[in-house]
């Protein structure tokens, strides 16, 4: 067997939850690469449909779910559908998130609070506890959380502080199952992007074009990252190749949190 072989995902199949656009997108297509069949969620069946076309034509077989992961509802629903369809998971990538709204903390009601807690933390919480109960079972399974750099550091010149509270709170739970899981063949590790090209940075660059500017000019490769620059690192967190790390936090962000 050499190196490259322990990255191949043949016979593995791998859930991205938001994985029709962005960041999840990318490494959906970086794990089919790797030879593993997918699941994909999003809300929008439109763009659901778009990336199950583009993915298939990589000869892996793609099934896609619409599936709102802001209510432990909905959450809990899509598990229920995905396991009564498929099995037991494989690979579980937890992308969901983002900050999405700008509100001033003083502002910020509880309800708001909540449900942008519940989108970025309580979702990666019932995935793990649903995907991850049969992946103990039967001893092997690979979870990685989409965190942030922003659970280490503060956005700046930006609010909505439930992002870095959740993103940091993602990365505790990553650690508290990498420990409580390790030897039970399941590694659980965090990837922690810093600022990519993606619809939801387009869109704060969209209402604020300074901030763009700004953003770069504190990254020491000077540049934002493109999306499929993550995916050969979830294809080493998804496979054998990682098998010795766990509990890690992994940062990928053109050495922004250097400065
Ligand atoms: N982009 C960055 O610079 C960056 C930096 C650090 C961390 N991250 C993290 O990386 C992850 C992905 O970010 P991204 O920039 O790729 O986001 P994005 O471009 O907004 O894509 C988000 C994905 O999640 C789905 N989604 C959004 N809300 C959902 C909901 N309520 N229920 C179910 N699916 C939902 C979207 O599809 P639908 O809209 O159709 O539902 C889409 O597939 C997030 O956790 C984010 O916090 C991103």
């Amino acid at each position: 067997m050499t190196v490259f072989d322990r990255f191949r995902l043949n016979k593995k199949r791998a859930l991205i939850s938001g994985g029709s656009r962005g960041l999840g997108r990318a490494i959906a297509q970086a794990l089919a690469e790797a030879g593993a069949d997918l699941v994909l969620t999003g809300r929008d069946l439109a763009t659901l449909q778009k990336a199950k076309e583009e993915l298939s034509a990589l000869g892996r077989a793609v099934d896609i779910l619409q599936a709102d992961l802001v209510s432990s509802e909905g959450t809990e629903a899509m598990c229920r559908e995905v396991l009564a369809r498929h099995g037991p998971i494989d690979i579980l990538v937890n992308n969901v998130g983002g900050r999405r709204e700008n509100i001033e903390f003083l502002e910020q009601s509880t309800a708001d609070w909540q449900r942008l807690m519940d989108l970025n933390l309580t979702s990666c919480f019932i995935c793990c506890r649903e995907f991850g109960k049969p992946m103990v079972e039967r001893g092997w399974g690979r979870i990685i959380n989409i965190a942030s750099m922003c659970g280490q550091i503060v956005g700046r010149n930006i609010s909505g502080r439930h992002y870095e509270t959740a993103k940091a709170a993602m990365v505790g739970l990553t650690r508290c199952l990498g420990a409580d899981w390790a030897t039970r063949g399941v590694t659980v590790n965090a990837i922690a992007p810093g600022g990519f090209l993606t619809d939801a940075n387009f869109r704060w660059f969209r209402e604020r074009p300074e901030l763009k500017q700004q953003f770069e000019a504190v990254i020491p490769m000077g540049r934002l990252g493109n999306p499929e620059e993550i995916g050969p690192l979830a294809v080493y967190l998804a496979s054998d190749a990682s098998s010795y790390m766990t509990g890690a936090y992994l940062l990928i962000d053109g050495g922004f949190t250097l400065w």
